[in-house]
């Protein structure tokens, strides 16, 4: 089974996708951290971010691997640890150049479909539902205010030292998702066939319980416990 989940940035994409995977015994995909993992590698063989050929060249050759070492997952590029420094503001300003890549994105899909074969998996990120896994099982599109999405970048911010101003961080909020629609490859759409969950006001317990029931009512084998039945039904 392939459930995607798509939406904007800081809608809380990874958080809710590794806590309904864990719920499900599933596999969970975190394709932003493979987007970064390569802008880490760009940055670090000090390749030109605006060379298309040679950010193409990085994404085909990085190896990139999710490993799970006690509670913890890790991401490794090229077996270097890179799970904390792909999160750093240095990547995060210059992930766009492989984002926008088409080749560089061509190839990253070609992984994660990869990573797929002969799994149930969560995958996350923004053409998940729409250009990765049209025929996915479930589709869910996880939304949140600009409002509470600043809020969680600000904490995020102050892990790494940095003090924003919210009124910017929040501007900068609404520029991002006028832009992340608008990308000319593997823009953020939602789509009629996607479950749409607002989480501004949920905790990720109540996401996780809404996604599991979705899943309920496709797979009513799949969920067990608490929250398998869809909402309503007794
Ligand atoms: O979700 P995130 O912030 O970790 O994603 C990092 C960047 O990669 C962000 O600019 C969005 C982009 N991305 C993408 O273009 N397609 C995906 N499937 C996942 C992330």
């Amino acid at each position: 089974m392939i459930i995607t989940i798509d939406g904007p940035a800081g809608a809380g994409k990874s958080t809710a996708a590794r806590a309904l995977a864990k719920r499900l015994g599933f596999e969970y995909l975190d394709t932003g951290a493979a987007y970064r993992a390569v802008a880490w590698k760009v940055l670090k063989e000090g390749v030109n971010p605006s060379e298309a050929a040679a950010v193409a060249r990085v994404a085909k050759e990085a190896r990139i691997e999710f490993v799970q070492r006690g509670d913890a997952r890790r991401v490794l590029c090229d077996g270097v640890d890179v799970t904390s420094e792909i999160r750093s503001p240095q990547v995060t300003t210059k992930v766009w150049c492989v984002a926008d890549e088409p080749e560089a994105r061509r190839a990253l899909i070609e992984q994660q479909r990869k990573f797929a074969v002969g799994r149930n998996l969560v995958t996350e990120g923004r053409d998940q539902g729409t250009e990765v896994w049209p025929e996915a099982d479930l589709k869910l599109y996880l939304d949140a205010s600009p409002e509470a999405r600043a809020a969680r970048r600000l904490k995020d911010l102050r892990q790494f030292g940095v003090e924003a101003d919210p009124e910017q961080v929040r501007s900068e909020i609404e520029e991002r998702d006028r832009a992340d629609r608008a990308r000319p490859v593997g823009r953020l759409r939602r789509t009629e066939d996607m479950i749409v969950i607002d989480n501004t006001h949920l905790t990720v317990e109540e996401v996780v319980c809404r996604m599991a029931q979705e899943v309920a009512r496709r797979r009513p084998g799949v969920v067990h416990g608490a929250c398998s039945r869809p909402e309503g039904e007794e």
